[in-house]
């Protein structure tokens, strides 16, 4: 769909990070800043102006600083190519949308432990949620500039990307991109997860693939297609391209790219859904895999890693697992999948009072591969 697998534009890409323009923001108040603030105590991010910076790239709904933000993220990449060198060893994004608190984070911290410099963690936090926990060590300093999301809504797109463009600009050696919200935990050890991502026999990790649920011929595709309107979606999606899959997925970066460049599909699928068509409208469930399939069907693995359990749903939301039922078993029951073909690697959605029984089985049972 674009040139941007292109070699030649991935490895550009590769080193836009160096040229040092980053949206991470400290966060030591309970409110994130709406725009980006300088902060250089933390981390050592600095947010540069960058020749974008002023806003003067045209946008709809005043998202002008989005745009300057993706736009870095892919376009300033000539500037960083002479400076070439070996990247360093892959690491994994970890990218954590929420609009409460990080309940998990201690669960997190336990997974992250003796394996920071193999990942990074960046959190887009709903400005309007008021976070009571402070942030633990490796989310400190990591929130990068964020807008209200809103469930059902393409804010959640907007979130996603600016998720991903953050980490492909803060750090060049972000090969996976891992979505994940407030209530997810791990069910495997982190080298467990790396093994799986950059698998030890892969000699070329430029083809690794997306870890993405796609999906066609769900019940619901209709009506989700026509809540714009009959045509809206045309020409660029055609029913037969549009496709549904879950929020969460791990892509590969040159996926990730692909998305914070893209403007086409996401000018359609940003557009309103019509008053009456409410019920049918989960944009975040269709951009992704529409888009990633469209670009590259054979990059997908059309699957996601973050099990969830839809059994007796309740207005759109996944079964909320309890304290009660967190157990071993319900641990080795949401590690595989349908034909047991590969291992889920995090699962959702668990209630916060699941930390405690959590925490308990961490080393014993989920960190135990
Ligand atoms: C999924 O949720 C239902 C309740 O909605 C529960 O009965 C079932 O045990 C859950 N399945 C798994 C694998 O946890
Ligand atoms: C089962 O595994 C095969 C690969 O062996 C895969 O193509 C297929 O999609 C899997 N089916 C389900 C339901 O996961």
């Amino acid at each position: 769909m674009t040139s941007s697998s292109s070699p030649l534009v991935l490895s550009l890409l590769l080193f836009a990070s160096l040229t040092g323009l980053l949206v991470l923001a400290p966060r030591s108040s309970p409110l994130p800043p709406a725009t980006p603030v300088a902060g250089e105590e933390e981390v050592g991010v600095v947010v540069g102006a960058g020749k974008d910076g002023g806003g003067g790239v045209e946008g709809r709904g005043g998202d002008s600083d989005d745009l300057a933000l993706f736009r870095r993220a892919t376009l300033d990449a000539g500037e960083g190519a002479a400076m070439a060198m070996a990247p360093a060893a892959p690491k994994v994004a970890f990218m954590f949308l929420t609009n409460s608190d990080l309940t998990f984070a201690p669960l997190w911290e336990r997974f992250f432990e003796d394996h920071g410099d193999r990942l990074n963690v960046y959190v887009h936090a709903d400005p309007a949620a008021k976070l009571r926990l402070p942030p633990t060590a490796s989310f400190r300093g990591r929130f990068v500039a964020a807008k209200p999301t809103r469930r059902a809504d393409p804010s959640l797109i907007a979130a996603a990307r600016r998720l991903i463009a953050a980490a492909l600009l803060d750090d060049a050696a972000n090969a996976y991109f891992a979505l994940l919200s407030q209530h997810c935990i791990p069910l495997h050890s982190f080298p467990r997860l790396y093994e799986t991502l950059f698998p030890p026999k892969a000699a070329h990790h430029h083809r690794l693939p997306s870890y993405i649920e796609v999906l066609t011929g769900e019940p619901q595709m209709l009506s989700r297609y026509v809540a714009r309107g009959e045509d809206a979606m045309l020409p660029e999606v055609p029913f037969d391209r549009f496709r549904i899959g879950s929020q969460f997925f791990t892509l590969a970066r040159r996926h990730a790219v692909l998305v914070v460049r893209e403007r086409r599909l996401w000018n359609k699928f940003r557009a309103p859904c019509l008053p009456e068509k409410e019920d049918s409208c989960y944009p975040e469930e269709h951009y992704f895999p529409t888009l990633l399939d469209m670009a590259d069907h054979a990059g997908c693995a059309r699957y996601t890693l973050t099990r969830v359990n839809w059994t007796g749903s309740v207005q759109g939301h996944p079964h909320t697992y309890t304290a009660a039922e967190v157990s071993p078993e319900l641990v080795a029951e949401l590690r595989q999948s349908k034909n047991s073909t590969y291992s889920h690697m995090f699962a959702r959605k668990f209630s916060p009072d699941c930390l405690g029984p959590l925490m308990a089985i961490a080393d014993t049972v989920l960190f135990k591969d």
